[in-house]
Formats: structure tokens, sequence, C-alpha cells
């Protein structure tokens, strides 16, 4: 069952609301740093098209967290990224160091929202002090929106709240997912299978392939009693993952070890170092996912912070590329950050900026903690 968004909220259906007022904005400009510079604007473009439609606004303050802090350390402050953050949204942005201070731009960034413990604690006294900046709110951040927390769960408590374009049209996206009665396939790859188990579990009924790589893989192996080496696993979820049996799910049988040697299931040994999936569990791979309607994919296939082993999550996103008359919906922080830095994520058409709010919401999208006011 997919959740339907309550038309009264939606925030193209309500512009009058907003003009001449003050509006909150939580966004989630949660990005990746390299050496100080954001690495994946997507998710800063893609509060863009909100942006513009709150031109009518009196000012607008937008909040978001950036990383997970446990002090309140320079480098986690938004400070320094306003000059990036400006040229990406091309518009000048005022910097709000803290709740005090005069808010002169029509358009402010707040710091980063986790320097409050109050933040991540869901606490009231610092729900009030953050609605305080606003008279209306919108949520424009469904990748954080998975959250239990003050900015995502309580401020729709506090102010009349809509949501976000983006937010609106990401959640639209993952009910296609939910509500086809096509053909479906998942490709699940990154570190952990337990945060994707949930997700497994629920469309073991609903997928006719689940493709598991990276650490998944790795974890459903082992737990099968194939020698993997010294690939990375979760050891402590080995037990759960024995009990799911299923023709639906497809793993690689050929891979590529840290000294770039193409090795079969069979072949690896002790010392081996699963880094990369091999060509031909690729093949094997796309000559499935050419039956299937629906292709939903979350997780790079290899350790693609190391570029020797970035070309199984290559040659995936380029034989994505060839797919036509194919709804593709690609998802997580890791896989987007992946095909920005190639330049290609804007050759797809429907992208969920979620990595685990896209997870959350297709496994259980009634308990969706950003829709839940
Ligand atoms: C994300 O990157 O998935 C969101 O911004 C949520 O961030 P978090 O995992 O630190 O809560």
């Amino acid at each position: 069952m997919s959740r339907v968004i309550n038309s009264q909220k939606i925030l193209s259906k309500n512009r009058q609301s907003i003009i001449g007022k003050n509006i909150l904005v939580r966004v989630d400009f949660n990005v990746s740093l390299e050496k100080e510079k954001i690495f994946d604007s997507y998710r800063i473009e893609s509060s863009k098209e909100t942006l513009n439609f709150l031109k009518p606004a009196k000012r607008i303050i937008l909040i978001s967290h950036l990383d997970d802090p446990k002090n309140r350390e320079p480098k986690y402050s938004f400070k320094k990224l306003i000059p990036q953050i400006e040229k990406i949204l091309k518009t000048k942005i005022g910097f709000l160091e803290n709740f005090n201070l005069p808010i002169k731009e029509k358009i402010s960034l707040f710091e980063n929202l986790r320097f409050w413990p109050g933040e991540k604690n869901c606490d009231w006294n610092f729900a009030k002090k953050l609605a305080s900046l606003g008279e209306i709110f919108i949520n424009e951040a469904f990748s954080a929106s998975h959250r239990k927390h003050t900015s995502i769960y309580l401020l729709p408590k506090l102010l009349p709240t809509f949501y976000g374009l983006n937010f609106e049209k990401e959640i639209n996206l993952l009910n296609k997912v939910l509500k086809t009665k096509k053909s479906l396939a998942l490709i699940l790859g990154g570190a952990k299978i337990s945060t994707k188990l949930p997700l497994i579990k629920r469309f073991l009924r609903k997928a006719n392939l689940i493709f598991l790589a990276g650490g998944l893989a790795n974890t459903y192996l082992k737990a099968q009693g194939f020698e993997i080496g010294e690939s990375l696993i979760e050891k402590e979820i080995i037990n759960e993952i024995k009990k799911i049996k299923s023709g639906k799910i497809l793993v690689p049988f050929d891979f590529h070890n840290q000294n770039l040697e193409n090795k079969f299931l069979g072949e690896i040994n002790q010392n081996d170092i699963i880094y990369d999936v091999g060509p031909e569990s690729l093949k094997m791979l796309f000559t499935e996912l050419k039956k299937y309607n629906t292709i939903v994919w979350n997780g790079p296939l290899g350790y693609i912070e190391n570029q020797n082993f970035e070309k199984g999550t290559w040659l995936l996103t380029k034989f994505l590329l060839t797919l036509k008359n194919k709804f593709i919906l690609i998802g997580g922080g890791d896989t987007l950050a992946f095909l920005q830095k190639k330049g290609v994520l804007k050759k797809f058409k429907n992208i969920s900026t979620g990595g685990g709010a896209m997870l959350d919401y297709l496994s259980n999208p009634r308990n969706f903690i950003g829709l839940k006011w």
C-alpha cells in the first residue's frame, strides 16, 4: 500500500498561503565533501524548484543537517559552504549562526541543525525555537524524512505545513513502484545488508528479481556457506540471512579481488577480498534486466571509493542508459554521487534523493516519519 499526500498539503495548490510570509524550509543539504568542496550537489539542486516557487514569500529560512557531528566543530558548519551553495542555487544566501541574529537576506541558511542536541532528541523546546523562525513550514527534505528528528517530525505539529515540490515528486515516483502491476527488478548494492533487509523481505513478494551486490552479496554468500575470504560482511546478521531462501534472489558468481584478478565463486581463497562484481555476473544481470518493465536501483555494486573497483557500477550505469521504454528509478546517496561524478545523473529521468529514506518508504510507506502528521 502506498501513501498519498493530502492535497491540502501540496505546495503548488497553496501559493496564496505563502505570499508575504516568512517560510521555514527543511532541506537536505547533507552533501558529501571532498577537501571542503561539495562533491554531489544534486540534493541542493533539487530544492531549486521550491525556492523559485517561494519567490512571493517575504523571507525563506533554510534548515538542514550536515553529517553527524559529535561536537560543534567548524568542519561541520554550513558557514564555509555558503559561497558554494550560492553558486549551485544561483542566488545570494545569508548565514544564520544561531537563533538571536537578525534575518536580513531574502534567503538564509541556518547553521547545522545537529549542532543542537535537540534536533536528534526530538525536543519540543528546540522545535519551538525553530518554529519561531517562520510562519509556515515546508518539508523539502525527502531524503532525511525517515528520521524521527525535530525538524522533520515536530515542526509540522507547530506550524502550518506543506510538502516541497521535490518531496511530492519523490513520493509519487516511489508510489509508482509500489503500485506497479508490471514486472519488477530490484538491484541492491552497498555495504550493509541490514539496512536493506526490510526492503528485501517486502519485495520478495512484490519483485520478480532481487539482485544483490557489494557487501550485501558477500554476507548473503557467506550465509550460504561460500568461501569469500576477507571480504566485507555483517557477521551479526548471518543467521537471519540464512533464513532467506528464494529463487528470486540473484547474486554475482564472479568477482574482482583486491589484485584486480577475476575469480569465480569456488576459486575465492581465504586471502581474497571481493571488491567488485565480475563480467560474467554482469552479463547474466543484463540479460535478466531486459525482461522487466520496472527497475529500481539503490547502492553501488563494488568498492567505488577506489577507482579500480568502479567498473561494475559503471557498466551497469551504461547498460541502464541503453534501455528504452522502462521505468527506471535510481536512489541512494553513493549511487547518485557516482552518477554525478561520471556526468550522467541527469540522463536518468527518475531519481530519488533518498538513500535510507527511499528504502524506508518502499519497505513501509505507512510508517514513513515524514508523512506522519
Ligand atoms: C542521508 O544522507 O541519508 C540523509 O541526509 C539522512 O542523514 P543521516 O543518515 O545522517 O540521518
